[in-house]
């Protein structure tokens, strides 16, 4: 089985978010699976500096332009790199430009994606040609709609991993994206009057996912939807929500080279020395419990609540890390609590991947109040390493996390708490919860053990998505629309 993925990002070379983490691990997970998975990713300047390039590059000319397609290899995995330096090699990020804007071009340089995508997909490349495309949000909705306007019936699968972005733009652009203008109507690319990128993947794909269950449960209805509820419900057989994994190659606190001390759950008791230089590194005062968070500073992660709960964090008798970049106003109010509370809160703005091996290694707990979250992979790395997640109850946090209920403590399952209102009052809640169990050792061991023991690898998802692809080709029958809930993992 042959995938062709079409993405905006891809771990190592170029991370904004989950995408990223997502992108990067699918082609070795599912390489396990007997599926070849290559990918086709925009060639920013960082991913341009860092390929390292096979062959002769191809030309391509495509209705939006002239470009070059570079074929690369990442870590044993193809991937063709779209070297069109007057829309990606430029400074600023994959999306926003050094001033935190979106480029003006950005509609221009996914469309081009798009057409790349469902160029390769129907031509192939040296010898070798897609059984099945694979997209992901809206940057690459267009690629299942360009295929079908060139009378391509390639299987598509479209990926949600954030509905808040659609890509949306003024119903002006539509002329430029070279479709046929009946493409233009309700089942088609318009929304609301608009052009939605998003909307394309949803309409054309032959199949939907998203990134949990619950998350493409809560899809479907009006206060999560933004705008595609209806359309969502409609496409139900063909909709549903495949729990993304980690790489448990790289989370492992057995080898994690990044760490003061390895561990494993059988030696939990060495997390104290990692605890330890945590403590010295944001010098925190006392050996109080630690509750963390490592995350984009935005609304969606329920970040402004955090900072607003953060003196009731301490007056209940809790220190707390924050470890994330975003938004200037959080990023203000985060400086703020940590010289409010010098010694018992420690802010740190930046990206930081190794402080974010080494959090998840020493804190007690690691607290996701999101206002939604599709997926949320920082959960799963707390799993993993035995820092128990306090949670919103949302999306896959909800899939990924057994709540603390007397009837799973009872069962002995239980591996992390769910805030019953997501609200600077619900965390404070919810902490106080896990003072409880933190001060009950022999309840705290078994739920770090259970945390631990999680299967957070991306083993049954590849198999969910290998079987999708399948299905779709006519090699297998389509996987059951539920999935698997965290007691199942
Ligand atoms: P989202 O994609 O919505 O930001 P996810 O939880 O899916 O959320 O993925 C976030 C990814 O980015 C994880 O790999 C997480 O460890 C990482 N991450 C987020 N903020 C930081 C940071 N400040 N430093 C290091 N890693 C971070
Ligand atoms: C998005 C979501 C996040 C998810 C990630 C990868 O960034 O916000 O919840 O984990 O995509 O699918």
């Amino acid at each position: 089985m042959k995938v062709l993925s079409v993405a905006s990002e891809m771990y190592p070379l170029i991370k904004t978010g989950g995408l990223a983490d997502v992108t990067g691990a699918l082609p070795h997970a599912l390489q396990r699976q007997g599926v070849d998975m290559r990918v086709l990713l925009p060639g920013y300047p960082e991913v341009l500096e860092t390929v390292e390039r096979c062959g002769k590059a191809r030309a391509m000319d495509l209705p939006l332009g002239a470009a070059q397609v570079e074929r690369c290899n990442v870590d044993g995995v193809t991937v063709w790199v779209l070297d069109a330096p007057d829309l990606y090699d430029r400074p600023g990020g994959p999306y926003l430009d050094p001033e935190g804007r979106d480029h003006p071009d950005n509609w221009k340089r996914f469309a081009l994606l798009a057409q790349a995508g469902a160029r390769l997909a129907q031509e192939g490349g040296q010898g070798w040609r897609p059984d099945v495309v694979h997209g992901h949000d809206w940057q690459t909705g267009l690629v299942a709609a360009y295929l079908r306007a060139a009378g391509s019936d390639m299987p598509c699968v479209h990926t949600i991993h954030n509905i808040a972005f659609s890509g949306r733009y003024p119903a002006a652009i539509f002329p430029n994206l070279g479709l046929p203008e009946g493409f233009f109507g309700v089942d088609g690319v318009e929304f609301y009057g608009d052009v939605s990128f998003l909307k394309a993947g949803l309409v054309f794909a032959d199949a939907i996912t998203t990134v949990s269950p619950t998350y493409a449960e809560e899809l479907t209805r009006p206060d999560f939807g933004h705008g595609f509820d209806g359309l969502l419900r409609a496409r139900a057989q063909d909709f549903t929500g495949i729990l993304n994994g980690i790489d448990t190659r790289e989370w492992n606190p057995e080898t994690d080279p990044l760490l003061e001390r390895q561990y494993t759950v059988r030696s939990l008791g060495r997390r104290r020395v990692n605890r330890r230089s945590l403590y010295t590194a944001f010098a925190l005062e006392d050996d109080r419990p630690l509750v963390s968070v490592v995350s984009r500073l935005t609304h969606q992660k329920g970040i402004d609540m955090v900072f607003e709960a953060a003196d009731e964090i301490v007056a209940h008798g809790f220190n707390l890390i924050v470890l994330g970049t975003g938004e200037q106003e959080y990023e203000g109010l985060g400086l703020a609590a940590a010289g409010r509370h010098s010694g018992r809160i420690g802010v740190h703005i930046g990206y930081d991947e190794a402080l974010a091996h080494r959090i998840q290694a020493g804190t007690d707990a690691l607290l996701v109040p999101s206002r939604f979250e599709p997926c949320g992979l920082t959960q799963l790395c707390a799993l993993r390493y035995g820092a128990l997640p306090v949670v919103a109850p949302t999306g896959g946090l909800v899939d990924s996390v057994i709540d603390a209920t007397p009837a799973a403590m009872a069962r002995g399952v239980a591996t992390g708490i769910h805030l019953r209102e997501t609200s600077p009052a619900g965390i404070v809640a919810a902490l106080d919860r896990l003072m409880a169990i933190l001060n009950d050792r022999p309840c705290q061991l078994q739920m770090k053990r259970n945390a631990m023991n999680t299967d957070v690898s991306w083993e049954t998802s590849a198999a969910r998505y290998a079987a999708l692809y399948a299905a779709l080709t006519g090699n297998g029958d389509a996987p059951a629309t539920a999935d698997r809930r965290p007691s199942e993992r």
